[in-house]
């Protein structure tokens, strides 16, 4: 790979910060981002999205005092083909703070963000992310939602353009939420910077899309009936989420999101380090499945 191709080669990054507020007192203890769907760290899931996007280099954005806890989860990524790396956030200043925190990963590349609490999985999600990613400007992934207030809602054309952004609006005029994933243009940290605090006090990521919406650079991927949005950022959600990969994971007996699997899938481990993986985890149902995995890989089912 030359010198260019790798500068250009879009970077991931993870916003795991913020307090859990909504979700206390499980996240007096333990960072939101770490707490269980079902059978893997809630980090999984937006980690294995940006994988499926073909990211290799993630930089995971956490508080001060959480960061221990996902460096010992997570390492250097090396054990999954990834190259990890850490910031912090200490406090709370909205989305596009993640902007100003990722700009010397960035270095100058194209990103995708993605918030830590946001799970999606869905048939054929690899390839909308893939068709965002080779993207110009920046898309963003809309979905359906029964309450337009409580998110970022889009309004879209016939054609699916982007028409109007506004962050939790009362009089909504549409009921596409803008999800929790964002692929944005090299230019996405300068137009962060010019960012002023929103009412709420937050730095919004909406100014941020609005920015490529002026120039005509703003496009949108509509998550229809066969997509799972799910954020995990109540008690009522994180039960549904975990529910959601059981019942998935049950019917079909294959896993949901393991990074594990994707590494391999993706070429960046060989069958053996998958192995390795699964045997380090055999005690668990996780590393059962793992081990599943391998053996139907051997026998090439
Ligand atoms: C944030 C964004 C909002 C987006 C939502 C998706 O909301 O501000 O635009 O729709 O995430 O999860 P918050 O989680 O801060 O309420």
């Amino acid at each position: 790979m030359d010198q260019r191709e790798r500068t250009h080669r879009r970077r991931g990054i993870v916003l795991a910060g913020g307090t859990g507020s909504r979700l206390l007192p499980l996240t007096t203890g333990v960072s939101k981002q770490l707490l269980p769907i079902f059978d893997k760290p809630l980090i999984y899931y937006p980690l294995a999205t940006l994988m499926m996007a073909g990211v290799r280099e993630v930089l995971f954005i956490t508080t001060p005092e959480d960061q221990g806890a996902f460096r010992r989860l997570l390492g250097d990524g090396s054990q999954w083909g990834m190259q990890f790396s850490y910031a912090e956030q200490d406090e709370p200043r909205g989305i596009a703070d993640a902007y100003r925190i990722g700009r010397r990963f960035l270095d100058g590349a194209p990103s995708v963000l993605i918030l830590g609490d946001n799970i999606f999985f869905g048939h054929g999600l690899q390839a909308l992310l893939n068709r965002a990613s080779r993207g110009d400007g920046a898309t963003i992934f809309a979905s359906l939602v029964r309450d337009p207030q409580r998110f970022g809602i889009v309004e879209l054309d016939a054609d699916n353009r982007p028409l109007s952004l506004v962050e939790k609006p009362a009089e909504p005029r549409s009921r596409w939420a803008v999800t929790g994933l964002y692929f944005l243009d090299h230019r996405a940290c300068d137009f962060a910077d010019a960012v002023q605090p929103s009412v709420r006090g937050e730095l919004e990521i909406i100014s941020v899309l609005e920015r490529y919406l002026a120039n005509g650079e703003l496009g949108a991927e509509t998550l229809h009936r066969g997509f799972a949005w799910l954020d995990a950022g109540t008690h009522e959600s994180l039960h549904q989420a975990a529910d959601f990969v059981k019942t998935l994971q049950d019917r079909q007996g294959m896993l949901v999101c393991s990074p594990e699997e994707l590494a391999y899938r993706n070429g960046l481990i060989p069958l053996e380090q998958l192995a390795a993986l699964a045997h380090a985890q055999r005690a668990s149902s996780y590393g059962e499945s793992l081990q599943l995995l391998v053996q139907q890989e051997q026998h090439g089912e």
